[in-house]
């Protein structure tokens, strides 16, 4: 089989990207690479917001304040930026009116016949309820079917995480099944949805759907 015109030109498709802006409640949201220099804003505000991250991110070794130190930062910069390189991730920094406003994420790319990824994001407290999350999940998976070359997205939730379940649902996922004792978060063995969509599934795009309900403008 012949490799897929992505394939030869790019080893990374769909990156790097800037996506957005698009206007949602919070302001103006707009989607960008990871930096080496977010360290200062990502650590300031995840060791502020453990209560409103931890319960719903996977289990890391040693406590929270060493992991998400200004210095733990730059090792995960390199990893990331090193599988992006790879066509492996595509990791976003996610910005509203030019203020770090949490990460986006597509990863575990794999190619070939399989064309799939997953999506994992998260948002400052200080921003939440204003449609940040929904808003960077169509960007970035509009981006990811449109450019990245890819063919569908999924996304695991937790069933007690009801703002992520909204925001996947608002965006245009769908719910596939339960995975039970799926992934280690907050320390134990915890209960996923997955959800995923596929290229033909989106219409007119992601983001184009946000907009006609009026949940998002074009800037
Ligand atoms: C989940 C998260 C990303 C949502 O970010 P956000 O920018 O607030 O998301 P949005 O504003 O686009 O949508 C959230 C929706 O959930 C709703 N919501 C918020 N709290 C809720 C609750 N306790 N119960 C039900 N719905 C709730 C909001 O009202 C909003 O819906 P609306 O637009 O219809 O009003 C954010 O809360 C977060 O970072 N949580 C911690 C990390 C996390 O859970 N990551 C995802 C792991 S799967």
């Amino acid at each position: 089989m012949q490799p897929a015109a992505y394939d030869l030109e790019s080893r990374h498709p769909g990156w790097p990207a800037r996506l957005g802006p698009l206007r949602v409640a919070a302001g103006d949201l707009a989607i960008r690479p990871i930096r080496l220099r977010d360290a200062g804003d990502w650590s300031r505000i995840r060791l502020r917001d453990q209560e409103h991250l931890e319960p719903w991110e996977p289990t890391g070794p040693g406590p929270w304040r060493d992991r998400n130190s200004f210095w733990s930062w730059p090792p995960q910069w390199t990893a990331l930026r090193s599988l992006a390189r790879r066509g492996q991730c595509l990791p976003f920094t996610i910005m509203v009116d030019g203020e770090f406003a949490g990460q986006i994420t597509i990863g575990n790319v794999i190619r070939a016949s399989l064309r799939s990824a997953w999506v994992g994001y998260w948002v400052s407290s200080s921003m939440v309820k204003g449609g940040v999350a929904t808003g960077a999940v169509a960007l970035v998976v509009d981006h990811a079917f449109a450019v990245a070359g890819l063919h569908r997205i999924e996304a695991t939730v937790r069933p007690e995480n009801a703002p992520s379940i909204k925001v996947l649902t608002k965006a245009g996922f769908r719910q596939e099944g339960l995975f039970r004792r799926y992934l280690d978060v907050a320390g134990d063995w915890r209960d996923h949805y997955s959800y995923a969509v596929t290229a033909e599934e989106t219409g007119p795009g992601l983001v184009a759907r946000l907009v006609a309900t009026g949940r998002a403008e074009y800037r």
